[in-house]
């Protein structure tokens, strides 16, 4: 190599270029922090750029490498991205993580050890143990249980339901391929991956048995034993029945006992998509919204949605962790000697992917600085959060809200008195939410109940405060207002 080639290297490599560039990063870090907590007004929550007007402003950056420093780059991405840690967001489900979390992070990235066997992550395996032994006694889980941490509730989800097929279906399905028709029993409210893994192991739309809901979103139980007989008299066995904590709309919890007493009774693999809500377990005053979460065969829950963790990070945890080995049952001799062992030690046996990075290090760091403790005060700050806004809302006749909040998610409209309802209310709660967002103080989001557009919130800044809720409310109060007189 030519020495001018190899300076590229020196450089990238060098150790004082680093420790600059990444004290200069972590001083950037602790000053955005300091002004979010001083409310600076020029912090948008939502940057607004068109996306071809941004693409190309990206796209030319890259026109004269090394021509600006990396601080100018940093900041440039830190100001133009959504800012999670502002107190005005509370738009879709991801949490801003903790800083020390994030550094985990750093180091996660630094190291990238690879994980797929012993050898090649032993601080990340021994850790991903360590963090899901805390889960899994969080929910009451037998000492069988084991698990993994994976990236994302959706690969959790497609796992565990690959897990309840290698144990539940008659069929040999992993070796002689789908033979039979299967399916799965989930309320039509769940979120849209479960119907996702369906279709990704061969069953198509009537492997996804959507069970109705009832006024408070939540799955109507006493339907499925109807709906079991129905698919059995088609010839479709049912491997799972898949609860909700929560659904991803309302945040509303599935009953988990009554699931979970089902399931057992005719041997059906019970999976929790514990993505949002199974956190709720952590919290003495709110672990009664998962009761039943104990029967499950199998939980996913995210730490980047309310565990205060970058993204991603999703403990799927099994009550009967031996059921895991069956799910990727495959030889690799370059990578492991014994096929047949259960070496939990060897993560890939276990795990859709291959290659991961060290998922446990942001989670670990945190239990290693305050054990459950954070989690628990956590939980509690943001759903009393939502319950405050619950209370300011109920107590002005404009608003509608739906569904009382079980959580920290929470929908509501503007309902403009009966003198003025020619208006189209629909469009009315989408011009409200625009106009918040354009006002740049807060990030909220919307979704659609019986074909009527309400406003959403997910509460994930533990930061937000009172005062802040109201401030939104008065906004959004104004919005509407100007809305009618227009
Ligand atoms: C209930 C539920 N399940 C699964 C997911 C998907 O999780 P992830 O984004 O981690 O893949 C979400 C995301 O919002 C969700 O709300």
């Amino acid at each position: 190599m030519i020495e001018k080639e190899f300076n590229y290297i020196l450089d990238a490599y060098h150790p004082e270029n680093f420790r600059k560039e990444g004290h200069a990063l972590v001083d950037l870090l602790a000053d955005y922090l300091k002004n979010l907590e001083k409310r600076q007004e020029d912090i948008k929550v939502l940057p607004h750029f068109a996306p071809d007007e941004a693409f190309s402003q990206w796209e030319s950056e890259l026109e004269n490498p090394g021509t600006k420093s990396l601080t100018d780059l940093f900041s440039k991405v830190l100001n133009e991205g959504i800012h999670l840690h502002h107190p005005g967001y509370m738009g879709h489900q991801i949490n801003p993580p903790a800083p020390s979390a994030a550094l985990g992070g750093l180091l996660n990235a630094f190291m990238n050890n690879g994980m797929a066997v012993f050898e090649m992550g032993v601080p990340g395996t021994s850790m991903e143990r360590a963090v899901i032994n805390v889960v899994a006694r969080t929910f009451g889980f037998s000492d069988h249980a084991n698990g993994l941490l994976c990236n994302g509730g959706t690969l959790a989800n497609l796992t565990a339901l690959l897990t309840a097929r290698a144990c539940i279906s008659a069929f040999p399905v992993w070796n002689s391929g789908n033979m039979s028709k299967m399916a799965l029993m989930v309320s039509e409210e769940a979120h849209y991956c479960v119907e996702r893994a369906a279709r990704i192991m061969g069953w198509g739309s009537e492997g996804i048995i959507k069970i109705p809901v009832d006024d408070q979103y939540k799955m109507k139980t006493n339907l499925l034993p109807q709906y079991l007989e129905d698919a059995k008299s088609k010839g479709i066995e049912v491997i799972a029945v898949v609860g909700s904590a929560c659904s991803t709309a309302t945040g509303s919890f599935d009953n988990l006992t009554e699931i979970g007493a089902f399931c057992k009774a005719n041997n059906i693999w019970f999976h929790v998509d514990g993505a949002h809500g199974a956190a709720n377990a952590f919290s003495e005053d709110w672990k009664f919204l998962v009761e039943g979460i104990e029967t499950a065969d199998s939980v996913a829950m995210d730490f980047h949605k309310m565990l205060l963790a970058p993204s991603l990070v999703t403990a799927l945890v099994l009550n009967d962790g031996r059921n895991q080995f069956k799910t990727f049952a495959q030889h690799a001799h370059y990578l492991w000697e014994n096929d047949a062992s259960f070496e939990w030690h060897n993560v890939a046996k276990r795990s859709f992917e291959c290659t991961k990075s060290m998922l446990s290090l942001p989670v670990y760091t945190l239990l290693y600085q305050y054990g459950t403790s954070l989690f628990s005060a956590y939980i509690n700050r943001v759903n009393n959060l939502c319950q405050y806004i619950f209370g300011q809302l109920k107590a002005n006749n404009n608003w509608e809200v739906p569904v009382p909040p079980s959580c920290n998610i929470i929908c509501f409209r503007f309902l403009p008195s009966k003198s003025t309802r020619l208006i189209d209310i629909n469009h009315l709660n989408k011009y409200i939410r625009e106009q918040i967002i354009l006002g740049g103080n807060f990030y909220i989001v919307q979704t659609v109940l019986s074909e009527n557009v309400f406003l959403r919130l997910s509460i994930t800044n533990a930061l937000t405060t009172e005062a802040d809720l109201d401030a939104l409310l008065d906004a959004a109060m104004g919005y509407a207002n100007k809305y009618i007189a227009i």
